[in-house]
């Protein structure tokens, strides 16, 4: 059957090995994703959650005994490699032939829709990143979180959801964890289990495989978002207030230095990215990344990002190898995707020797918790820092913080937004200048409240502000602020 396919035209580029018979797609070889090129081209079809109807689940099992069953059937009549190497178009139109071949002489029965469904996925499966590619083609979707073949939940418009899409089983899975971290020439296994890597459109991945992942091989991917959210973006779907964005655009002008603190996927990097926007054309700015993530719009901007250790345990570059480095590099603002170790140190130090405007976010639950984890952080890299020295270090190079929160309706709102003022004894003091006051909870679920002043029409920042020519739209901002916080004064 099929057997005139074995004969494929010609391959282009790198020859690829021939796939055996009965292989599965796990068989397949590794770093061919030309599905993600089309990925956007593709029609979206909406992903359905699981448990909502248990006929569609009962569909779903045959559907995908199906799908099994003429893939094998595929394997068995063609070189799925040679398939694979093909331009994403003969490819499609190659499968499309041959399954379209095998369902009419198996006689199965499928619907217009099924058939195309079919099709579908048996592209994504020998081109692409298989059951994925549905979950990437939707832009709704946040985050895809994959835990081994049968449990794939994503997070839409902020809330958690489980899908109905599931991998044959590990080994299909573990292959397109292998597809996906051989692009940053990588591999996992029982040796190196976990993995961090970038897809090509951009999106962060983490894989953690068996023995240490106990259900089969896990992923999670946050998905780059090709539609920049800003913070006029941001008003509009009630993160932010008019004047609390004004507020941050003002800090990021002024050059203040910032540090953007929250819970895991709170929003940092995005507001972080946001803040961006405010530098100036003329700046030269350096940024640090584990994962590059940030799109940065400025003309003179290096972008660098740290490097694990290879399989020997050497090589590796980390966040404060590449944060010593980049004071060389004659930056006028550093911005570190990420600041989770000694690099706070270094990074406090470029604030207060003419940084000015460097940035940076940590995990922490409020801005008080968020100056406590520096600390922590630095004297954690055995410095031999006494804490009344570290103190004074963050109290003199660290200008504002600003809170992110994913609240528990699936928003992300800023959470409040703090200056610190100085040293009082021990104690760092830090004054708010604007919060989020939740109200209550809506007839939808959602959470009401509004953004407010904290009664502070000064900033401390005010003569910095001032330098920037920025104190009147400061002394406007603040009043707006304040005025939300006044009025909420008199109903209570
Ligand atoms: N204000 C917002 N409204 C809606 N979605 C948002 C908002 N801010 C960020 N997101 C989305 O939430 C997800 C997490 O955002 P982001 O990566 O900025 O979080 P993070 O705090 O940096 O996460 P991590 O701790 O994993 O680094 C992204 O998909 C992003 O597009
Ligand atoms: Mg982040």
């Amino acid at each position: 059957m099929f057997g005139r396919r074995r004969s494929l035209p010609a391959l282009p580029e790198q020859p690829v090995a021939p796939v055996a018979a009965g292989a599965t797609v796990a068989d397949l070889p590794v770093a061919v994703p030309a599905a993600a090129a089309q990925r956007s081209a593709q029609p979206q079809r909406s992903v359905m959650l699981a448990g909502r109807d248990g006929l569609r689940e009962k569909d779903r099992d045959r559907y995908y005994r199906l799908k099994q069953e003429i893939f094998t059937a595929m394997v068995e009549a063609v070189d799925l490699a040679a398939i694979a190497a093909l331009s994403n178009e003969d490819a499609r139109s190659e499968i499309r032939d041959l399954a379209n071949e095998i369902v009419s002489l198996r006689d199965v029965a499928v619907t217009f829709e099924e058939r195309e469904e079919l099709i579908k996925d048996l592209c994504d499966d020998v081109l692409g990143l298989g059951p994925l590619e549905e979950l990437l083609a939707q832009d709704r979707i946040n985050d895809i979180m994959v835990n081994g073949p049968n449990q794939i939940y994503v997070e839409v418009d902020g809330r958690m959801q489980r899908t109905n899409i599931r991998f044959r089983d590990s080994a299909q899975l573990l292959n397109v964890c292998q597809r996906i971290v051989g692009q940053v020439g990588r591999r996992v296994d029982d040796a190196s289990p976990i993995c961090d890597a970038r897809l090509q459109d951009g999106s962060r991945v983490n894989v953690i495989v068996p023995p240490l992942a106990l259900e089969g091989p896990v992923l999670t991917i946050r998905k780059f978002r090709k539609d920049r959210l800003t913070l006029d973006a941001m008003i509009d779907i009630g993160s932010l207030s008019e004047p609390l964005a004004e507020l941050i655009k003002i800090i990021g002008r002024c050059r203040c230095n910032v540090l953007i603190s929250g819970g895991t996927g709170s929003g940092k990097t995005t507001l972080l990215n946001c803040i961006t926007a405010s530098i100036d054309d003329t700046e030269r700015i350096v940024t640090c990344e584990d994962t590059a993530e940030l799109q940065l719009q400025q003309p003179h901007v290096v972008r660098l990002e740290t490097r694990p250790p290879n399989l020997e345990g050497a090589g590796e570059v980390t966040m404060r190898d590449l944060v010593r480095n980049c004071l060389r590099m004659r930056p006028e603002r550093i911005i570190v995707g990420e600041v989770r170790g000694p690099e706070a140190l270094d990074l406090l130090q470029a604030m207060n020797t003419g940084h000015d405007g460097s940035m940076g976010t940590l995990h922490a639950n409020s801005p008080r918790e968020a100056l406590y984890r520096l600390e922590a952080l630095i004297t954690l890299g055995s410095v031999q820092l006494s804490s009344k020295i570290i103190r004074d270090m963050i109290s003199t190079s660290l200008d504002v913080v600003i809170q992110a929160e994913r609240l528990r309706d699936g928003s992300r709102k800023v959470m409040s937004i703090a200056e610190v003022v100085g040293l009082e004894g021990d104690t760092i003091v830090l004054q708010e200048l604007a919060v989020f006051d939740v109200a209550g909870e809506g007839a939808d679920g959602r959470l009401m409240g509004q953004h407010r002043g904290a009664g502070i029409y000064r900033p401390k920042f005010w003569d910095r502000a001032r330098y920037f020519g920025e104190d009147r739209r400061l002394a406007r901002v603040m009043e707006d602020l304040n005025a939300v916080g006044e009025a909420e004064t008199r109903i209570a």
